[in-house]
């Protein structure tokens, strides 16, 4: 049977609310880890990745994917390859760049945009997808974040998530919602 997925709907008052959040998922991302970020152009995405490349304790350079399509980071215990699928006009296109070699147990992936990756992308961890917040007097910086966690390592991830913000460990990020949904079929 497939496992339930988790879904987790987030407010962040601003950027540093979203680094948090970033740096709240981090220590879940372990070898064979896939996070899919999705969201409209500047939603934040790469802003996401940056700051889950710090928490891991990448110091250099966090240089957005979307003209390389995919940076690699080798990190203490792990390499992490970050993948930006925007100017994929194919989903075959990434599979013929030879990327299918980066996504496995090897590493763990963050993918920016995977909709346009999808036919052929391994099943995410944690889907993480980011959009203005509509609410009024939400600021222009506000986000909201709807997790899902369809795994066993996607569900940890998220359940630790909702915990620290329950205690109040992470500044500017409130729960908006959590539910438990059957698989798709
Ligand atoms: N709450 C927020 N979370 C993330 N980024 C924010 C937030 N508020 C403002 N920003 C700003 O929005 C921009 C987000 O840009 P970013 O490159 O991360 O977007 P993206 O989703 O990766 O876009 P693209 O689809 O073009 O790759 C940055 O300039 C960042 O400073
Ligand atoms: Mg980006």
């Amino acid at each position: 049977m497939q496992p339930e997925i988790l879904r987790v709907e987030l407010a962040l008052a601003d950027e540093r609310a979203t680094d948090t959040l970033a740096a709240a998922v981090a220590p879940h991302i372990r070898r064979g880890f896939v996070l899919f970020l999705s969201g409209d152009l500047g939603a934040g995405k790469t802003t996401f990745a940056r700051a889950v490349l710090r928490a891991l304790g990448h110091t250099g350079r966090v240089q957005s994917p979307t003209f390389t399509l995919v940076q690699s980071y080798n990190l203490s215990n792990f390499d992490l390859y970050h993948f930006d699928f925007y100017r994929f006009s194919s989903p075959e296109e990434w599979r013929e760049a030879g990327f299918d070699e980066h996504l496995g147990d090897d590493a763990a992936a963050i993918v920016e945009w995977p909709e346009l990756g999808a036919a052929g992308l391994p099943a995410p961890d944690v889907w993480l997808r980011l959009s203005p917040d509509e609410d009024a007097g939400a600021g222009e910086h506000a986000r909201v974040a709807t997790l899902s966690g369809a795994t066993e390592w996607g569900r940890q991830c998220l359940i630790g998530v909702c915990d620290a913000v329950s205690i109040g460990l992470l500044a500017g990020v409130s729960l908006r919602g959590a539910s438990l949904e059957p698989p798709s079929p």
